[in-house]
């Protein structure tokens, strides 16, 4: 399946597995690598070219495996280092990539090196792996300074020392239990460049990495103004970010230089993905340079507006950036930490995009977003660039937006006081089978987050085979995205077609012999004459493409 090339991830349809969500075979409610093993038909089926696997090593799970306590082991929960291989190789036979993810900001508390960290004395070399520091104040009973977790309260916590006294303090920028591991120790660089080297020795294909962005803090750690301040939805990061002295700093670079080296010693190819949520895009852009990382993903693409202004200015702006320094453009609708795309386009035009959604707030309006997630996921495929997809985004799946509270796990609904949901309701287990025990997802019918009733008719096996369906629809868009070359491509704005400023709702391109046409506005809207290779909706008895609408097409 693979574009047999040293460059397949600059085309590449890439598929995020989150583990824990995928597939169940143990039967204990939590997906796991042989439950994803199993399931790889419905990958290749699809037609993706590469899978990115969420966290799956020794953690405590306070942050669903974004918090590491051993970087080269896999968690029992999940299986065994055996379960790995396998599952590398069976992606390999049926040539898919393997991308794992790489979480080097922070480790767990649990992590031996922090738990040593904690046992030995202020100033030793143990602590200078991690960010301690003295408290302010005379008892030292004040956080360093004023940096905020995003995912709610303060970004430092005092331990006990070895002494049972009160101590120094630690920096985590998220999760009191994920302390920030401190990139100016030599340790901390040579133990990520042997743990890169672990995997890339058992065949991996790349890395995603995650808050590449965050590794770095300004020296001194000095306080962050208060409008730098900002929240966990990626995306949302203003031009203040450039001032943070936590997020987007340069010195990061010549860590991922450091990386590519290592990388560059392998063959085949092996790629860094960053999750970067910098702006603006050029900012992104110092990522993807040609010593550093291959792919970023495209944030300012996934929060756009619906409108094709927005749309349109995003795409132009990230081309524009990425080509600049040679790289392609990453896009990205959905991932486990946003609502997922269906449901965000279902909520009214003027609402705060929220972290998660309850059953008491502003609900997505269901099939107003399932009709422009999937024209908007026709857009994103035929755009030239890699594209990832989230797991059950090919089946249309929503947001799981009336888990009871009780249920909750993401950190950020517990640090927030409950004030944000949190991401658990993008993280619902996926349903494979309409009939059986927890929809397919799990042999004894167990499931850490239960399915809503929404999901039985979206299942797998309710979608293959059937014409229309979100599944085909996705097949139909990546087998064509294939055969016409469209991530190779080039585009070009169809302005004969729908001139911008006569018609700014219509978002209308051309790439390799193709027209796109996404119908952003009110109005139904004529199609030139021509052969109708997909659309995302039903044209109308016109032929014209109605509203919230993407059609491909190829013109006389
Ligand atoms: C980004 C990950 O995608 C998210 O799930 C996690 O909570 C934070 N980084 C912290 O690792």
């Amino acid at each position: 399946m693979n574009p047999p090339t040293a460059n397949w991830w600059r085309t590449a349809a890439v598929y995020q597995i989150y583990p824990r969500s995928f597939a169940d075979a143990s039967g204990d409610g939590i997906g796991d690598l042989p439950g994803i093993t199993s399931r790889l038909g419905a990958l290749t089926y699809l037609g993706v070219d590469a899978v990115w696997i969420s966290p799956f090593y020794r953690s405590p799970q306070v942050d669903a495996g974004y918090d590491v306590s051993d970087y080269r082991d896999v968690d029992p929960l999940f299986g065994t280092l055996a379960d790995f291989d396998e599952l590398v190789t069976r992606c390999h036979v049926l040539g898919l990539k393997v991308i794992i993810d790489l979480v080097p900001n922070h480790s767990s508390d649990d992590h031996p090196w922090f738990q040593a960290a904690l046992a030995a004395a202020a100033g030793s070399a143990a602590r200078s792996r991690y960010l301690f520091r003295d408290g302010k104040g005379t008892h030292g009973d004040q956080p360093p300074n004023n940096w905020r977790s995003i995912m709610g309260g303060p970004a430092w916590t005092r331990i006990t020392g070895p002494d049972g006294c009160p101590g120094q303090w630690y920096l985590h920028i998220f999760d009191a239990r994920q302390p920030d591991f401190d990139w100016t120790s030599p340790d901390v660089h040579a133990e990520f460049r042997s743990i890169l080297r672990f995997w890339l020795d058992r065949g991996v294909d790349g890395f995603r990495v995650d808050c590449a962005h965050s590794l770095v803090k300004e020296t001194g750690l000095p306080d962050e103004p208060e409008h730098a301040i900002k929240v966990l939805i990626p995306g949302e990061v203003g031009e203040a970010d450039a001032h943070s002295p936590m997020w987007g700093l340069d010195g990061v670079h010549e860590i991922y230089r450091e990386w590519r080296r290592v990388l560059d010693e392998y063959s085949p190819t092996r790629i860094m993905v960053a999750e970067a949520t910098v702006s603006p895009m050029s900012r992104v852009a110092r990522f993807v340079r040609s010593d550093e990382m291959h792919q970023a993903f495209n944030f300012s693409f996934l929060t756009a507006p619906w409108t094709a202004t927005a749309v349109r200015q995003v795409i132009d702006r990230s081309l524009a950036a990425n080509g600049a320094v040679g790289a392609p453009t990453t896009w990205v609708l959905s991932n486990h930490d946003v609502l997922r795309h269906v449901s965000r386009y279902g909520l009214p035009a003027d609402l705060k995009v929220p972290n998660g959604i309850r059953v008491q707030d502003v609900q997505p309006d269901a099939a107003l977003g399932l009709a422009r997630g999937r024209a908007a996921t026709l857009t994103m495929l035929a755009l030239p660039g890699s594209a990832y997809l989230y797991q059950g985004e090919e089946l249309g799946l929503p947001e799981h937006t009336a888990l009871d509270d009780s249920l909750r796990q993401a950190p950020e609904w517990f640090r927030s006081g409950h004030l944000e949901a949190g991401r658990d309701g993008c993280r619902v287990p996926m349903p494979w089978n309409a009939a059986a025990p927890a929809l397919g997802f799990s042999p004894t019918g167990a499931s850490w987050l239960p399915h809503p009733q929404s999901y039985v008719g979206l299942a797998w096996d309710q979608q293959a085979g059937v014409a229309g369906s979100t599944l085909e629809m996705y097949r139909a868009a990546l087998a064509l995205r294939r055969s016409w070359g469209l991530a190779a491509g080039t585009l070009d704005w169809a302005t004969d077609f729908a001139d911008t400023a006569a018609e700014p709702d219509v978002l209308a391109f051309r790439n390799n012999g193709v027209l796109i046409v996404s119908n952003r506005g009110v109005e139904a809207l004529p199609l030139p004459a021509g052969r109708v290779l997909l659309t995302s909706g039903t044209l109308d008895q016109d032929g014209d493409l109605p509203a919230d609408v993407t059609a491909w097409i190829i013109t006389d």
